[in-house]
């Protein structure tokens, strides 16, 4: 038999089926394949033996809470006490829209806005509604009942939004106490590892206070970017094809801001939301043991880059890894390399290492002789070009590359060894090639490396790629990981 799994205690399942309830377990199958079977979960059920036998398969699943096959999502967005947030509201339907639910907006509070800030609510108010948006006001409850059917909902938003006055009205039986939501919702009563599915108005709204801590983890700056739905109906006439819609000149998106079509927060909150982290490059110096093991693991995370240090024991020191060894090594992973050559014979290294395809070759400037010459040597081969300065090599020495190189590695340590502590000098120059690449109109990207960790990326803010090593590449990989991604 079909059907939905709609609680979950410990190792019981409630599944429903045309409306009737079985508590099943799942398949000791499941557990050995790692299976995790989610309230929410379409099953088949061996209805006498009371077993889950199979899993359907998800259209989107949540970790915290666990719930899948989530249809929609009401953010309770109150305009007053607290304050309207377009900052929560824009995070929400952006991250809610890349789970493929259904975002449903609505205003609360109205009541309480003076007389000169209706207008100005109510405009924002529309063009959520012009990009395409449901959205409904508090006071339209008749509405809002019909939203349910068939469907499973989950709520979110603000704490004291009016989640829970809402569902009073909405179903006066459940007498919700404001504020006491959750308790009402069956929380409270049980551990929160209990997650129910309530029914209402002919569909199932969860019971999951945790709903708000939704967040960017796992979504690429891309992902954000294709989930501001109403840049979609104008990014086919930006310059370029994967325009991010920053910096880049003929930028339609911006063009549409400008001219008040796109509203201004909701670009400003698109802009925080993108740099709220920077791209990782995860330096395979760190790993101390089992690279290859771990290589793959890393393979498998939400990374940029691989951050490859080549050393040749003359520019620097220490000398790293032979071109074979590394190229065994990194040939099957999907990520980008990044190569970071800290060697005196720059096209000898350009040479071998062109050779595994990498997306960028950085050089030092103090190794280079003509660094012109070497700039276009990496052109030439159709290898995207960086240009690396030592902590003592000030900005102005590279000035006059800067238009012509794709990036700028700042070394906010001394290069040649992983695992030691970050320069504070670096912060200046960062923000030095951030105002310059502005003024100029150029497009080269802003890498740092060297002593990165989560209080030192604090002050990196102006560049976009971050180098981690030992920070990230010691243990626990994906938390650390996630830890540059929130
Ligand atoms: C240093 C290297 C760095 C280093 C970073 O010469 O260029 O890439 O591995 O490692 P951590 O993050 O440990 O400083
Ligand atoms: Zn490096």
């Amino acid at each position: 038999m079909q059907g939905k799994i709609i609680k979950n205690i410990s190792n019981d399942y409630l599944v429903k089926s045309q409306n009737k309830l079985y508590t099943c377990k799942a398949r000791g199958k499941f557990r050995k394949d790692k299976i995790i079977p989610l309230v929410g979960d379409n099953c088949i059920f061996d209805e006498k033996k009371k077993y889950i036998t199979e899993l359907l398969p998800r259209y989107n699943e949540l970790i915290r809470p666990p719930v899948s096959n989530i249809d929609q999502a009401f953010i309770i967005t109150s305009v007053k006490e607290p304050e309207f947030s377009p900052n929560l509201l824009d995070k929400l339907l952006c991250i809610i829209e890349y789970n493929n639910i259904k975002p449903i907006i609505c205003f609360t509070k109205l009541d309480l806005l003076k007389e000169d800030e209706v207008e100005n609510i109510e405009e924002i108010i529309n063009y959520y509604k012009e990009i395409g948006y449901c959205v409904y006001k508090n006071t339209e409850i008749e509405l809002i009942k019909k939203q349910f059917k068939e469907k499973i909902t989950v709520f979110t938003g603000q704490s004291g939004a009016g989640k829970s006055t809402l569902l009073n009205k909405l179903n006066p039986t459940l007498k919700l106490k404001t504020n006491e939501i959750s308790q009402a919702l069956g929380r409270g009563k049980h551990t929160t590892r209990h997650v129910e599915l309530l029914e209402m108005f002919d569909g199932l709204i969860a019971d999951t206070p945790g709903f708000s801590s939704l967040s960017f983890i796992n979504m690429k700056n891309e992902d954000i970017r294709d989930n501001f739905i109403e840049f979609n109906n104008y990014r086919h006439l930006c310059e370029y094809k994967d325009c991010m819609h920053i910096s880049e000149q003929n930028c339609e998106i911006k063009k549409q801001v400008q001219q008040n079509n796109i509203l201004k927060t909701r670009y400003e909150n698109y802009i925080k939301f993108i740099k709220r982290w920077h791209m990782l490059a995860v330096s395979i110096l760190g790993i101390k043991e089992n690279t290859k093991e771990n290589i793959k693991k890393l393979d498998n995370l939400n990374i940029d880059f691989f951050h490859i240090d080549i050393m040749d024991g003359k520019f620097v020191k220490n000398k790293t890894w032979e071109y074979e060894e590394i190229d065994k090594l990194i040939k099957t992973t999907k990520h980008k390399k990044d190569i970071h050559l800290m060697v005196n014979d720059i096209k000898k290294y350009v040479d071998e290492f062109s050779k595994m395809n990498p997306e960028i070759i950085t050089f030092h400037y103090e190794a280079a002789n003509n660094p012109l010459e070497i700039i276009n040597y990496i052109k030439n081969k159709e290898i995207k070009v960086g240009i690396s300065i030592k902590p003592e090599t000030k900005i102005e020495k590279i000035e006059k590359y800067l238009d012509q190189v794709d990036l700028v590695l700042v070394m906010s340590v001394e290069p040649g060894a992983g695992g030691q502590k970050f320069m504070d000098e670096a912060t200046s120059k960062i923000d030095k090639l951030y105002k310059k690449r502005k003024e100029k109109n150029l497009n080269y990207l802003i890498e740092v490396d060297g002593g990165i960790n989560n209080e030192t990326k604090l002050k990196v803010q102006n560049a976009d790629i971050l180098v981690v090593g030992s920070y990230i590449t010691n243990n626990e990989y994906e938390e650390k990981i996630n830890e540059f991604k929130m």
